[in-house]
């Protein structure tokens, strides 16, 4: 088999992550290739399927990875996770539709792009008071900050203009707890990581780009029973899935359910990166 790896420029070697899965696929006899989404190439003609893995510029070039994910999905090459799962997990406009399914999220107002309401306006006619105000695609926390009323009403009107925006209930727990990521592989569960945000500033973004910190840890029952009950809800087999939550009363309250290329935290569980590995070998085989 060979397998293409998608992943972004700045990562054309791929991450030390994806690399724990090159090796345990090349015990397995797999050939992995990695390619640029967007670099000019014609990667899937010489592979069995492709994996998305590191392509974290799409949310500058939003379009172009649609087009990309279209052009796949036209293709014969199998793409994981499908292109269909892919471009609905694009928008944080997915959220609502788990919301309607059954999920938790935390209470989030939807704003158009080009909307001129003002932050306060929205804070108050929606019943908020703390609110996190991210972009509706987006990564890394980038253009996401804490507001309350009276605060961030510039940049706020500045980041309406150009994209459409989340308004989103202050989850406090998130300073204590954290956020937790469950990974799921092959459709089971694989391991989990505690993300926490840097202590005793502001910070409340968990990225250890932002200084926060990460470490292994096994999630209750309760929480797996209710993280598979999000998985659930998608309706599709999913190679990977990284549900990302803040438990709130040990209710997961679902801040992203990752399903485009999400850092799979591999080095967390010294088994992970062999059952990603067969994972993946499963579903190129089914197809
Ligand atoms: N409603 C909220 N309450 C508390 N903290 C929040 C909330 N929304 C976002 N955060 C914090 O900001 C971080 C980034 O938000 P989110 O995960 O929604 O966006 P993202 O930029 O797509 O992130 P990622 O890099 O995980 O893709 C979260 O991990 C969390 O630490
Ligand atoms: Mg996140």
């Amino acid at each position: 088999l060979r397998i293409g790896f998608a992943t972004s420029q700045a990562f054309a070697n791929l991450t030390n992550d994806d690399r724990l899965a090159v090796a345990e696929l090349a015990k397995r006899d797999v050939e992995v290739v990695p390619f640029v989404w967007d670099a000019p190439s014609d990667a899937l003609s010489a592979v069995d399927a492709v994996v998305l893995r590191s392509c974290w510029d799409y949310h500058e070039k939003t379009v172009a990875f649609a087009r990309f994910l279209e052009k796949t999905s036209a293709s014969t090459v199998p793409l994981f996770n499908s292109p269909r799962i892919a471009s609905w997990n694009l928008d944080k406009q997915y959220l609502f539709d788990l919301e309607r399914r059954g999920a938790r999220i935390p209470k989030t107002v939807w704003i158009n792009r080009g909307s001129t309401g003002t932050l306060d306006e929205v804070i108050a006619q929606n019943g908020l008071d703390e609110v996190v105000v991210k972009p509706a695609v987006g990564m890394l926390g980038i253009d996401t900050w804490r507001a309350s009323p009276g605060k961030k009403q510039e940049p706020f009107a500045a980041l309406v203009r150009e994209r459409a925006v989340l308004v989103q209930e202050f989850l406090p727990d998130v300073l204590t707890l954290g956020e937790i990521s469950l990974v799921f592989l092959g459709g089971r569960f694989s391991h989990a990581v505690q993300k926490t945000p840097a202590r005793g500033g502001e910070e409340f973004r968990i990225h250890e780009e932002h200084g926060g910190t990460r470490r292994a840890i096994q999630p209750s029952a309760s929480w797996l029973a209710q993280a598979a009950a999000i998985l659930d809800l998608v309706g599709e087999p999913l190679l990977y899935a990284r549900v990302d939550a803040i438990p709130v009363n040990d209710t997961l309250v679902l801040m992203e359910l990752e399903l485009i290329d999400p850092a799979l935290f591999l080095a967390y569980d010294p088994i992970a990166p062999g059952r990603f590995a067969d994972a993946v070998v499963d579903f190129a085989r089914a197809q």
